[in-house]
């Protein structure tokens, strides 16, 4: 949709872009991943201290090409600062994947970009895979991450794991209607110039 129609409905153009990752952005995503705040959030353990052994563990996970993986970096339009990543991990046996998103610079939270990028990526997915459904593992206390994917599009699939994490889901059928609603929104542009057409 062009950023006019986004106006048009009264939605805000979107803040962030998504980028492929490079090696390079291993020296960024050191720090996130040595912040305890963001690697709880997240569910995972510190990165390796080692920036060299990072560097290989970052580059292997969200650099190298692999057919089981899509990984994208967060960009915000206004500064060009790479703030976080998204990522999702392919079952091609269930044609399903995992969504997974770390926003790793805290002064960038609560502005936005998280649902942004999450919407942004929703799209890349569903428009390069061919992938039935997304879902999303989120730790029932981590009210920002639920609400940021409950905006974005998911919808509550059910409570797992001791009913500690809540398990979302999109389908790729949910996604299509809900591209073919915003289409139907979409203002006609109305008669064209005299002259033309
Ligand atoms: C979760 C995360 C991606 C959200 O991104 P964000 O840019 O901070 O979120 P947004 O600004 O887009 O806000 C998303 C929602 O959280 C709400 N929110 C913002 N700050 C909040 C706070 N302190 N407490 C509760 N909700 C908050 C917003 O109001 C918005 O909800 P709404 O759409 O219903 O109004 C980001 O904070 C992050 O990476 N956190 C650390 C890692 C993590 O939790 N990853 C997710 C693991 S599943």
């Amino acid at each position: 949709m062009t950023s006019e129609a986004n106006r048009a409905q009264g939605e805000e153009e979107s803040p962030v872009y998504l980028r492929p990752l490079t090696e390079e952005d291993a020296d960024i995503a050191y720090d996130w991943w040595r912040d305890p705040i963001v690697q709880g959030l997240s569910g995972a353990p510190l990165g390796p201290r080692d920036p060299e052994e990072f560097r290989r563990f970052f580059v292997e996970k969200y650099v190298r090409p692999n057919p089981r993986r899509i990984a994208a970096g967060i960009v915000v339009k206004e500064t060009g600062k790479l703030i976080g990543l998204c990522v999702a991990y392919i079952d091609p046996d269930f044609r399903e994947a995992e969504y997974g998103i770390k926003i790793g610079d805290r002064s960038s939270w609560g502005k936005g970009y998280g649902t942004a990028a999450t919407r942004a990526f929703i799209d890349l997915v569903f428009e390069t895979t061919s992938i039935d459904s997304l879902f999303g593992l989120v730790e029932l206390t981590n009210e920002r991450a639920k609400r940021t994917l409950i905006s974005a599009g998911f919808r509550i699939c059910c409570l797992l794991y001791n009913r500690e994490f809540l398990r979302v889901d999109l389908t790729r059928y949910e996604w299509e209607c809900d591209k073919r609603r915003q289409a139907q929104a979409t203002p006609h542009p109305g008669p064209l110039p005299a002259g033309e057409g």
